[in-house]
């Protein structure tokens, strides 16, 4: 979607909080010894109060209505019968859609008390994402979120899984221009419209290299190659003159 009137604009920003207050709810809600269809049922809820329908399970009948992965899972788990676990590292990725406009967010979090290491990675992971979007400018070429995550990832010894992308969003969950690298990529000529609205969501890595299939039988939840613990943090932006407007902001 490329933003042109305000009502679009109005519109982002509605969905956009709404995702927002689901992300933050699920992560006041999580604790040990909840299994993760609770933890879905509770952005179920926000959904549904707001008016708003999850995005997956409209585009791709995904099954349930948020994705949830914890642990070696790093993007599009499904919630389940899992059980959360002191010390696990839980993603939380919501998505949905009002009045035909979608929004897209997502942030990882340390159940209670974790690994420092992992602390860091989030800590650091969400700072990958603000690099990120602090490189928004319309006009500016794409690349650039992918050069300056890049060097930020490089600079702290992290890797960056290379075949999850940001992407479009707006009119539908992925939309126009496709998908746009979170790391370096050469290839990668476009610039950013003036308007346009796409997701900023880095997977920072503490070696992992690409996104795999978890299981034949499980055609959604990925898992990093090679295994290793990943974080994710995603926000939907608005490219303008004077940088981005991030619209999956809770408050
Ligand atoms: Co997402
Ligand atoms: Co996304």
């Amino acid at each position: 979607m490329t933003i042109t009137t305000e009502e679009e604009l109005e519109k982002l920003k509605a969905i956009g909080r709404i995702c927002a207050i689901a992300r933050e709810a699920m992560a006041a809600a999580m604790q040990p010894g909840m299994t993760t269809a609770e933890l879905d049922a509770v952005g179920r809820k926000i959904l549904e109060e707001n008016g708003a329908e999850s995005a997956p399970i409209v585009t791709y009948d995904f099954p349930g209505y948020t994705c949830i992965s914890v642990n070696e899972e790093i993007a599009h788990g499904i919630p389940g019968p899992r059980v959360l676990r002191e010390g696990d590292l839980v993603n939380i990725d919501v998505s949905a859609v009002k009045d035909g406009v979608y929004a897209d967010t997502g942030a990882s979090f340390v159940l209670g008390k974790g690994d420092a290491r992992l602390e860091t990675l989030c800590r650091d992971g969400k700072k990958a994402m603000w690099t990120g979007i602090r490189a928004v400018k319309a006009g500016a070429p794409l690349a650039d979120i992918g050069q300056a995550i890049g060097k930020f990832a490089k600079k702290g010894g992290y890797t960056l899984i290379r075949n999850l992308a940001s992407h479009g969003v707006g009119d539908s969950l992925h939309d126009e221009p496709g998908e746009i690298p979170t790391w370096p990529d050469r290839s990668e000529r476009r610039r950013m419209a003036n308007g346009l609205v796409f997701t900023i969501e880095p997977f920072l890595s503490l070696g992992g290299q690409m996104a795999d299939q978890k299981s034949a039988d499980d055609e959604w939840t990925l898992v990093s190659r090679p295994a290793a613990p990943c974080v994710q943090y995603e926000h939907t932006v608005v490219a303008t003159p004077r940088g981005a407007v991030v619209v999956t902001l809770a408050a």
